[in-house]
């Protein structure tokens, strides 16, 4: 192919499109305009690749796109992956699937977009299954491959030959193709999320702390759990219920349990009086009970799951009936937002459940092509609501696709290893996606205090005890630090806030691996690299695999201990870092040992860095309450830091109804160190009451 084979998408970005790919794709159920004003605002980018070696063929039914590959790439991203996160020399296959038990690829959210680390990032725009052969094919006239070896008696003999093609497999006759530029691996991640419209801003009290009660409670038994949480004084913003609200479940009816919840609208202001939001659980499979399977029965696919339709959500008129009944009944009487479960589908051989891959559809789509995009088409219709409603709203989705940056859903998994978790964290902020590592239950007081210090610094804060019953003081021995992490977690949450707005209008993730940091770079085994100015025009990362440790906001990096460990190796990109807590001052650039004991989960914050934190609230702010915050500032550097200022719950910010405050540190002569707050103007109405600033380790 030549470059003029491709079309200039957006600054920075190109597409391609051959053959003749189906109209149907993750771009299409999401209708979102680019972010144009941030990509023209980003440095410029040239095409990344040699278009000379970019191959695609089209055939009868399948579509082959072959791409160039240097030796010492690696890849990430492909959405959600909890198995591994440089996807070198492996085969993905990018199946929607529930049970992603086995690395093939499989998840929940499979993505088919990558980020090499290289500094450029490749996206497929489709509503098929996408097999990628990320540097595991070796083509015949490739010049990498090197020469056949001798098993017998040739010990570096690999099972996996270096590749220098990435190769991508569609069943379909055509394809549209989306190529990023960077030149950092953060630059290619912003380039595609501000191309999907930019990230999400959820409301201020989805950053709080979450809890799902179990399934079958009764209004009254939900309004005393909730209650159990302001008198032992536990932040809690959101109150989840599970399948016991609706009349029947599995499938569902969307309509109210009148033995469990005889008075609905009453039930939900009255929780929202004590500060707490209302969550509903919901499955995407209507019971033949439901006022809403006649009409949307004609609309529906062949298939049936647990004998509930499969609506054809591609057709307006099925939206509309879905919409309407969720506006009148939910959304209207003050509901704030759903978990939208089961929207992926398994076939684990003795709990098998979903419509097949041939199913039909009303609109002509098929299985396949419904379950790749079910989890979006549900995402996107309940935030119409919403947005309808210029309310925003905040909950999770157990599936997704690509160009979902934009959606008010966080991910989450019944598997439930710990480390596999964390690894949630990084990967999916390659993609647009954000991730819970939920926590439901634990093998012990050691086991629920770690994961709750790594929940309490993911984009959902949440303990889901729909079968286990547990609360956040399950473990007694633990409950003073658990408390101290969802403290913290509260008072971080104008810190949150303004890296979530960040996502939204440069599409920076809040929440991101450390392979997106520009600074950073460790070897395969852990060994520093030295930097050279190249490997930074290349996002500064070389082979690394790390996978255990991540950014919140742009100053402060998580490295969790994972039950059983009291030490771990932590890379600390390049510059001065502090222990968050203790103070200590570490050089970066290199990987270091700490030590924590279980009251602590190692944080490090960067010299110059501003955090600003609210106080203990019992829950968020509402909207027009303005909070005193403290300014903290770490280390002897200067810092700046943009503040968003807002409503925090409706869309008016999208009409310029914000102000980013200014909060500046610099150092005097005499190495004294000055904070300062940009004003807003005398009738902005702040959601900020005074600022105070505190100084820590200055001195040091
Ligand atoms: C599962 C879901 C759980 C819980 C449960 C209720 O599919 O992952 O978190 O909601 O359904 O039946």
């Amino acid at each position: 192919m030549s470059t003029q084979d491709w079309k200039q998408a957006a600054p920075g970005i190109w597409s391609l499109k051959a053959g003749e790919p189906a109209s149907l794709s993750a771009m299409s159920v999401m209708g979102r305009q680019p972010r144009t004003d941030a990509l023209q605002s980003m440095e410029t980018a040239s095409f990344p690749l040699d278009s000379e070696k970019i191959r695609v063929e089209v055939t009868g039914k399948q579509t082959v796109i072959t791409l160039p590959l240097e030796r010492e790439e690696s890849l990430y991203g492909l959405g959600l992956q909890l198995l591994k996160l440089n996807h070198r020399g492996r085969t993905r296959y990018l199946r929607v699937n529930s049970d992603p038990k086995q690395d093939t690829g499989e998840t929940h959210a499979p993505v088919p977009f990558y980020v090499s680390s290289r500094g450029y990032g490749v996206m497929v725009n489709t509503s098929r299954i996408v097999s990628i052969y990320c540097g595991s094919a070796v083509r015949l006239d490739s010049d990498l491959s090197g020469e056949a070896k001798d098993r017998n008696a040739d010990r570096s003999w690999k099972a996996t030959p270096v590749s220098d093609t990435v190769e991508i497999v569609i069943d379909e006759p055509g394809v549209e193709l989306y190529l990023f530029g960077g030149p950092t691996t953060l630059d290619v991640v912003r380039r595609y999320n501000l191309l999907h419209g930019g990230g999400v801003l959820p409301p201020k009290w989805g950053l709080g702390f979450w809890h799902r009660v179990p399934k079958a409670y009764t209004a009254e038994q939900v309004m005393d759990e909730a209650m159990s949480f302001r008198e032992k004084d536990f932040p809690c913003d959101v109150i989840g219920l599970e399948p016991g609200w609706h009349s029947k479940s599995y499938p569902v009816t969307y309509e109210w349990n009148e033995e469990r919840f005889p008075d609905p609208a009453g039930f939900v202001k009255g929780m929202s009086e004590q500060g707490f939001q209302i969550n509903l659980w919901e499955h995407p499979y209507v019971s033949p009970d439901a006022a809403i399977y006649e009409p949307l029965a004609p609309l529906s696919g062949s298939h049936t799951v647990w004998h509930g339709l499969v609506p054809d959500y591609t057709l307006e008129e099925a939206r509309e009936i879905y919409m309407k009944q969720h506006e009148t009944e939910h959304v209207d009487i003050g509901v704030s937002g759903y978990k939208l479960d089961e929207c992926d589908g398994s076939e684990l051989t003795r709990n098998s459940w979903i419509y097949p891959a041939h199913a039909k559809f009303p609109s002509g789509a098929d299985g396949e092509q419904m379950r790749q995009l079910y989890g979006l088409m549900i995402q996107k219709m309940t935030d119409d609501v919403y947005r309808s409603k210029n309310r925003r709203t905040y909950g999770l989705a157990r599936a997704s696709s690509a160009a979902a940056s934009s959606l008010p859903y966080v991910l989450y998994s019944d598997l439930y290893d710990h480390r596999q978790f964390v690894r949630g964290m990084c990967s999916s902020s390659f993609s647009g996606l954000l991730w819970t590592p939920e926590v439901r239950k634990a093998r012990n007081a050691e086991d629920w205090v770690r994961r709750m210090q790594v929940v309490c610094f993911s984009p959902l804060a949440m303990v889901n005890a729909w079968a286990d019953g547990t609360k956040p003081w399950s473990f007694p021995e633990v409950e003073a630090i658990v408390k101290k992490y969802i403290t913290l977690r509260m008072r971080l949450i104008p810190y949150l806030y303004s890296a979530f707005a960040r996502y939204c209008f440069e599409g920076i993730p809040p929440i991101r691996a450390m392979q997106l940091e520009t600074a950073s770079t460790v070897g395969a085994a852990g060994r520093e690299h030295a930097l050279d100015s190249t490997d930074f025009a290349y996002g500064g990362v070389s082979d690394t695999d790390v996978d255990d440790q991540f950014m919140v906001g742009d100053s402060l990096l998580i490295a969790p201990l994972f039950e059983g460990e009291s030490e771990r190796d932590v890379y600390l990109p390049a510059g001065v870092w502090y222990d968050f807590e203790t103070g200590e001052r570490f050089e970066g650039g290199r990987t270091i040992r700490v030590r924590a004991g279980l009251e602590r989960i190692p944080v490090f914050v960067k010299n110059g860095a501003i955090i600003p934190m609210m106080p203990v609230l019992q829950h968020a702010p509402k909207q027009g309450e303005a909070v005193a915050l403290e300014l903290h500032h770490y280390g002897d550097a200067p810092g700046r830091f943009v503040l968003f200022d807002d409503d925090g719950v409706s869309f008016a910010y999208e009409a310029g109804e914000y102000r980013n405050r200014i909060l500046e540190v610099q150092t005097e002569t005499d190495g004294a160190l000055i904070g300062s707050v940009s004003e807003a103007e005398a009738d902005w109405k702040s959601a900020y009451s005074s600022f105070e600033w505190v100084f820590h380790y200055g001195s040091k």
